[in-house]
């Protein structure tokens, strides 16, 4: 057998050109078009940060009021997509719901086999427009509740969360809301995305990419990493009437315990940022303000725990999903909700990566090194 140069996970290969966003790990920065991440959370909203992700620009104030008004007006979940989100069991992971949402908004688009440039923005911002309404129903008829119509005075955070909730979000929650979707929105070529330019690259369309992308997120090494921080919370025990240090010991002792048994922790590590996620002090930030508002310092003591020990016995980072789980669990939303959340954020950078590699394609295919059996016969 020849002894090729394999790159296990395509660890450390430079597959392409990308203009969307650049991850910096020697710097933890983060630029999506040129801008930090944390300026773009700080100053705008998740509106204005899909439009530059499309667009390579910021919005002017008619641009966005051309697109907020498309999105507004393409919030209401389709009865036939209601029809199909019923039919599937409550015990379904929420992430299957999506996926199916995601292919059934496909067969049903009108631009279904128009991909040209302006049919796939015009499906990327439908898509968009369209998720929150899923992910808001779904959480709901787990629970017995009835469908929630959108809002067209609100924005994209605050209705989204009216349609979770049916009441009146409170500035502080949005807020901290609409931070994790900008957060959330591109990340280069993480697998998802990888995912959706594989299959973009073959000239399917944009919503099968979106599905597969959609496949590739759910997995617990990527975007269910989210859920699963707030699995380990759970199997700690989250207990509201403790103090924070009361808690933080618990959490140590856990991590303790889970790293001598060799376990992988959900939330740390990151296989670009290996001294730190640069997205992960702005969502802290979000997190603490979280905590603040909903009155529950132990559970800041239980995300101190874990970080402190996974610090001094590994050194390994804390990621995005880390601070984003408890943030989403305060809000209200149900665990398998979390990554849903980050599907209807992630849509705006799947989508300008879609495009980006349609405008300028080559079918990814790459090679392998066989290592079966030698030639035989029957
Ligand atoms: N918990 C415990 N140990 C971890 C770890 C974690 N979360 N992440 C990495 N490590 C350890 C590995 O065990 C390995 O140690 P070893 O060399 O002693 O075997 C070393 O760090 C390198 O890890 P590896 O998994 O090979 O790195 P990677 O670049 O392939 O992995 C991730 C990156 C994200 C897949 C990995 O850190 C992970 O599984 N994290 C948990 C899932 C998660 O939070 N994903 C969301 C990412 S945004």
């Amino acid at each position: 057998m020849t002894n090729p140069d394999i790159k296990k996970g395509l660890a450390g290969v430079v597959v392409d050109y990308t203009a969307v966003s650049k991850v910096n790990a020697e710097t933890n920065s983060l630029l999506y078009r040129g801008y930090p991440v944390q300026e773009l959370a700080a100053k705008c909203s998740f509106e204005e940060v899909a439009y530059l992700l499309w667009n390579g620009e910021l919005p002017t104030q008619d641009q966005l009021a051309g697109l907020t008004a498309r999105e507004r007006a393409g919030r209401a979940l389709d009865p036939a997509l209601k029809a199909i989100i019923d039919a599937l069991p409550t015990d379904a992971h929420p992430m299957d719901v999506c996926r199916t949402a995601a292919s059934v908004l496909g067969a049903r688009h009108p631009l279904a086999e128009n991909a040209s440039p302006e049919a796939n923005m015009s499906k990327a911002i439908d898509l968009w427009a369209a998720m929150p309404a899923v992910v808001a129903y779904d959480q709901r008829r787990r629970h017995g509740q009835e469908l929630v119509e959108p809002r067209d005075d609100l924005g994209y955070s605050a209705n989204f969360l009216w349609m979770t909730f049916g009441e009146d979000p409170v500035d502080e929650v949005i807020e901290a809301f609409n931070v994790s979707m900008i957060l959330y929105a591109e990340h280069s070529f993480n697998a998802s995305t990888f995912t959706a330019r594989v299959v973009t690259s073959t000239l399917s369309d944009l919503h099968s990419a979106v599905t597969a992308a959609i496949g590739a997120l759910k997995g617990p090494l990527h975007g269910g990493a989210n859920e699963a921080v707030m699995h380990t919370f759970d199997e700690i025990g989250i207990r509201p009437e403790e103090s924070l240090e009361q808690a933080a010991t618990r959490a140590k002792a856990w991590m303790e315990d889970a790293l001598a048994q060799k376990k992988k922790i959900m939330g740390f590590g990151h296989r670009v940022y290996k001294n730190g996620d640069s997205r992960v002090p702005t969502m802290k930030a979000a997190l603490d303000k979280m905590i603040a508002h909903y009155g529950r310092p132990e559970l800041l003591g239980l995300y101190n725990g874990l970080e402190q020990a996974m610090e001094e016995a590994k050194a390994i980072k804390p990621n995005l999903d880390y601070p984003a789980g408890p943030t989403y669990h305060l809000m209200g939303f149900d665990t398998p909700t979390f990554t849903p959340i980050f599907v209807a954020s992630r849509i705006t950078g799947w989508t300008a990566h879609i495009m980006e590699q349609a405008a300028a394609n080559s079918l990814i295919r790459p090679l392998s090194e066989y290592n079966g059996p030698d030639q035989r016969s029957l």
